[in-house]
């Protein structure tokens, strides 16, 4: 900006609350080109790897727990913020839709600490052994808790969005990418596992994927209704 240049150009933080790096490695690509005006860090580049308990029975509800936990904890560094926060649960028909909002804490721990990847996988497949039924979903929500610039006053919202992939459960495991029960879970008319798919392809199809690409257009939405341009707007040198 020059001496007589009046334009404050205006910088808005996205920051990805959660502290699993393997949601972060897939949302961060659908999120980058919003505009060169936001800009995206996770908890760990802030250094506010914060746990937040997920005490809600609906993923809806700690998706909006998670977003308003790192929103208040981080609204003090931003002038400009949106948390995003991501709630998965994976649907197994035949289990009334178990693990879904306890996916994380599916498989039993005898001295309480919270189960692996491989754990829940492990206890996945025991618990459907033998069971022909093995339809599925996944089910993500994403909720957001911002603070944007508006035309004469800062504007806060709060909005949340789902994505949700039919599919099967496999009768074991598939392919070394991805996490949790990626080995296991073969989107419809696919035929190969999310593990047996890089994040890109996974991004292509995904629960999380459609539900943050629904979170970006409200987001466009929203900021475009506030006069922030979302074109490919550069601040002045
Ligand atoms: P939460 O959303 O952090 O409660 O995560 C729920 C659990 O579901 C995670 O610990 C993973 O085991 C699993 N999970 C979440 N997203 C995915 C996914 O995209 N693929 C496979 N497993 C997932």
């Amino acid at each position: 900006m020059t001496a007589t240049d009046t334009t404050e150009v205006k910088k808005i933080t996205i920051v990805l609350a959660t502290g699993n790096p393997d949601k972060v490695r897939e949302m961060r690509p659908l999120l980058e080109n919003i505009s060169p005006l936001i800009e995206i860090f996770c908890l760990r580049d802030l250094g506010a790897e914060i746990e937040v308990d997920e005490t809600e029975k609906t993923l809806e509800g700690n998706a909006l727990l998670k977003a308003r936990a790192i929103f208040t904890h981080l609204a003090g560094r931003f002038r400009y913020m949106i948390a995003l926060a991501d709630d998965t649960g994976l649907e197994v028909d035949s289990l009334q839709g178990a693990p879904g909002v306890y996916s994380a804490r599916y498989a039993p721990m005898p001295d309480g600490t919270p189960p692996s990847y491989e754990d829940n996988v492990r206890h996945l497949l025991e618990r459907m052994q033998g069971i022909v039924d093995r339809t599925a979903r996944f089910r993500t929500v994403i909720a957001m808790k911002g603070r944007v610039p508006g035309e004469t006053e800062d504007f806060s919202f709060e909005q949340t969005s789902a994505g949700s992939v039919g599919g099967t459960i496999t009768t074991e495991k598939r392919g070394n990418e991805g996490f949790g029960y990626d080995p296991l879970f073969v989107p419809d008319s696919t035929g190969r596992t999310y593990a047996e798919m890089g994040i890109a392809e996974k991004n292509t199809m995904s629960h999380r994927a459609l539900a943050v690409i629904k979170a970006v257009a409200d987001l466009k939405t929203i900021l475009e209704m506030h006069s922030f341009s979302t074109t490919a707007f550069q601040p002045r040198p």
